[in-house]
């Protein structure tokens, strides 16, 4: 039996309700496929820790983490306890970093059953990915405030592209687009503007697409793909863009397709030097926390990304499979959460869908 170890990091608010959820479909899946997963769930990268300890992360986080194949984590955030700058960057923007997890895979797609807020769409139309530069670029710890206090105080944060960042984000997402069967990359860039890391950004686009005669490529600037995301998501495939520009592209994608609730995320060292971790792409959503309605498809499909990650691509496609077949019941027939027009619960959606991962036939996979 192939075995796995992955830690779990629940995290805060709506993390701790939906990653039980995921847990659940997992295994599953696990056992309808013989796969050995072994899971160890840490209570660090939470508001509850930081509050007993000071710190996010306890000192040997790194060498802890490092021994697992896989990190399966919900949503940090808890800012009545503590601001959203130190929880983030002392966890969930460490784990990133610290790992190299330089590409954030996200996929964006109008599934059957979900109504989304744009007319006429229907699943088929909103299928494309964001495919996030995530280690460097508007994320970027230089800079600082001086003069504090004063008239002149001033604060300044730098963005920082590297030769080697940029073009191994741009690499990956041309190998997905040649991968694809539209073959089209769009790249977001904000040349006419940000003069120096954008234009750059944009070179580095064009010296690639040589190597990928096969891939159409296009660009568009930050605030006109924004636009288009809701009056052309059809437009869209691969879409590469750096880190702050891909964050929210990916909350606008999933938007668009009905609910944030479904998107998943992966944070990939495609290299597989260290672990790589995947999470929903939403947070710990302090305004439904401790209610039992978050949605748990997200988090259930990073698990979906995950196995897929590990070498388990039927496993993948069958948990997706599930998620899918229950979605397309519908709320009067699924136990949905109200954020897809249903009145389920966390709980019950997130054991629909672990049900039907052991019903569903396996040749639909
Ligand atoms: P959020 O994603 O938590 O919530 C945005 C909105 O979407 C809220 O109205 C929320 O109720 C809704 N929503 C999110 N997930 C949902 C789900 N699964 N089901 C139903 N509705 C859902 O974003 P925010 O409010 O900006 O951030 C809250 C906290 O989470 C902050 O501390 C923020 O820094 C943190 N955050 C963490 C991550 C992460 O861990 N990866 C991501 C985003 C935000
Ligand atoms: C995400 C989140 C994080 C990000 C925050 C919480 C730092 O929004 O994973 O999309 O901006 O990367
Ligand atoms: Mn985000």
């Amino acid at each position: 039996m192939t075995q796995h170890r992955i830690a779990v990091i629940p995290g805060d608010g709506i993390g701790r309700e939906v990653v039980p959820a995921g847990l659940e479909a997992l295994e599953a899946t696990a056992s309808r496929f013989g796969l050995g997963l072994e899971f160890d769930t840490f209570d660090f990268a939470s508001a509850e820790y930081w509050q007993r300890h000071g710190t996010m992360l306890p000192s040997d986080w790194e060498e802890t983490l490092r021994g697992y194949d896989a990190i399966y984590f919900g949503a940090v955030g808890w800012p009545e306890v503590v601001p959203d700058h130190v929880s983030l960057w002392g966890s969930l923007l460490q784990f990133r970093r610290t790992f190299d997890q330089y590409v954030n895979l996200r996929p964006c797609r109008l599934l059957p059953g979900v109504r989304g807020p744009l007319a006429g769409r229907e699943p088929g139309d909103i299928d494309f990915i964001v495919v996030r530069e995530n280690t460097e670029g508007e994320y970027s710890s230089i800079g600082g405030r001086i003069f504090e206090g004063t008239e002149r105080e001033t604060v300044l944060q730098e963005t920082v592209m590297t030769r080697v960042g940029v073009d191994r984000v741009l690499r990956f997402a041309y190998e997905q687009a040649a991968r694809r069967p539209k073959n089209h990359l769009t790249s977001a860039t904000k040349s006419n503007g940000i003069s120096i890391t954008m234009p750059y950004w944009d070179e580095r686009v064009a010296a690639m697409q040589g190597q990928f005669p096969g891939v159409r490529v296009d660009k568009f600037h930050i605030d006109a793909l924004v636009a288009n995301f809701v009056l052309h998501p059809d437009w869209f495939d691969v879409v590469v863009a750096s880190n702050l520009f891909g964050d929210i592209l990916s909350d606008l994608g999933p938007a668009c397709t009905g609910t944030l609730g479904l998107a998943p995320s992966a944070n990939i060292n495609p290299e597989r030097d260290h672990p790589s971790l995947f999470e929903p792409v939403h947070g710990s959503a302090p305004d439904i926390a401790g209610r039992g309605i978050a949605n748990p498809v997200g988090q259930i499909w990073c698990g979906s990304m995950m196995l897929d990650h590990l070498g388990h691509p039927e496993a993948a496609a069958h948990l997706l499979g599930a998620i899918e077949d229950v979605l397309a019941y519908g709320p009067t027939e699924a136990p949905l959460t109200p954020d897809l027009q249903g009145k389920g619960t966390t709980a019950e959606l997130g054991q629909a869908i672990a049900d039907r991962v052991r019903t569903r036939d396996q040749a639909n996979a």
